[in-house]
């Protein structure tokens, strides 16, 4: 079936592998990738399918709902999948405007630009919003999960944008019978993250010999999923979801930042040729994040269930591979982490 799609956020680290999978398992659909390319989004994420016949790129703002009413009906598209949002907790905990921006208006930019394209007609049509299992805010170290009923309670300015995000997308399958799909994954790792997140800046803080900054004790959990996976279950959620539905993804796969990051430290050292805790001196307890949320854990029992989907890496694996990324795309790391971010990261981010 020929189908046309917008996946907003595709230069971004997650979206850039929504987008190959896409294009190289669908030939039949024309994958428009709309993308503004804030600090986040890398067309260099996107070399692989750049000139297949089956992809565009659109550089816009999702805001612009102007743009996008006009993308949507240029394109007559049939389908979304939205990942564009800012996603870093740091930079909401310094800048939650941009935040609510994006991620609140944007999403509803889109939702609104959807319905009018779409004029209540939405067979075969279908919106898919990515969301974070940030929303539900933070466990105990008790052994529970977080579960599709799990109440919203978000902390931080990020996960409080994305929260109202999908309050949104529900509003518009409830009032306009949008046909939605919402689905909050757990943290992932994988290829092309931007380096302010934990793995990848450690890697590169590790092979620079730069302090590897542990906020408050380390204590804190989160679940880690291969981003191959995650996009593998947005393909399968985006084809054979149930509408209004939301589905939790997750490794089951719950790490302690600190131990999470002697095995970081132990694999680049193993890599590099250095020995064995070389790297360990760099460990810097530095003043915890504001808000910091102790513990996540997703329960992805569901669908696992009525999709069958379940992650395919074991973590040992995606993390020797995740290092070896990096360690052979240096140069895709020093473009990035040069100029401006290294400005950034200097004087406001760690200052
Ligand atoms: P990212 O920061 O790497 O990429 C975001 C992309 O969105 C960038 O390419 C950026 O240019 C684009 N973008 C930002 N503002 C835009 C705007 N106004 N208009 C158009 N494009 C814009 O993010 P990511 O880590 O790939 O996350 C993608 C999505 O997945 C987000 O919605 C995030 O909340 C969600 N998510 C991320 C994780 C994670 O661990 N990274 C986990 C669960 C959910
Ligand atoms: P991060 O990658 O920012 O993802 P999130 O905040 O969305 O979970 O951080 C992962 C964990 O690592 C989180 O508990 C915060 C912690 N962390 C540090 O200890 N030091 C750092 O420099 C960063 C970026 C994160």
């Amino acid at each position: 079936m020929n189908r046309n799609i917008i996946i907003t956020g595709g230069a971004g680290f997650i979206g850039s592998h929504v987008v190959c999978l896409f294009v190289n398992k669908y030939p039949d659909y024309h994958i428009i990738n709309v993308d503004k390319l804030t600090y986040a989004g890398n067309l260099a994420n996107l070399t692989d399918i750049e000139n297949a016949p089956n992809y565009t790129f659109i550089k816009a703002d999702i805001c612009d709902f102007d743009k996008m009413v006009s993308l949507f009906a240029e394109y007559n598209i049939d389908g979304v999948i939205h990942l564009a949002a800012e996603s870093h907790v740091d930079r909401s905990i310094k800048d939650p405007f941009t935040f609510a921006h994006t991620n609140v208006i944007g999403t509803l930019s889109l939702l609104q630009a959807a319905k009018n394209q779409w004029k209540g007609n939405y067979a075969d049509k279908r919106f898919y919003h990515i969301s974070t299992d940030e929303v539900y805010g933070s466990l105990q170290f008790d052994g529970t999960f977080f579960t599709e009923d799990t109440a919203y309670s978000p902390h931080s300015p990020y996960s409080a944008s994305k929260a109202s995000s999908d309050h949104f997308v529900r509003a518009f399958h409830d009032t306009y019978g949008m046909p939605t799909v919402i689905t909050n994954c757990s943290n992932n790792y994988g290829p092309y993250q931007f380096p302010e997140k934990l793995i990848p800046l450690f890697i590169n803080n590790i092979r620079h010999s730069k302090p590897l900054p542990v906020y408050g004790k380390g204590e804190n959990v989160r679940d880690w999923l291969y981003v191959v996976d995650h996009a593998r279950a947005i393909d399968v959620i985006f084809h054979e979801g149930k509408i209004a539905e939301t589905y939790n993804i997750g490794g089951f796969n719950e790490w302690k930042n600190i131990d999470l990051i002697k095995v970081i430290v132990k694999t680049v050292d193993r890599l590099l040729g250095n020995p064995d805790g070389h790297s360990l001196r760099l460990i810097t307890y530095v003043t915890d994040r504001a808000g910091h949320d102790l513990r996540y854990a997703i329960d992805s029992n569901k669908l696992k269930k009525e999709l069958g989907w379940e992650p395919s890496l074991q973590f040992e694996e995606g993390i020797e591979e995740t290092v070896r990324w990096y360690l052979d795309n240096q140069e895709w790391l020093d473009n990035i982490t040069s100029g401006e971010y290294e400005k950034y990261y200097q004087e406001m981010y760690k200052g």
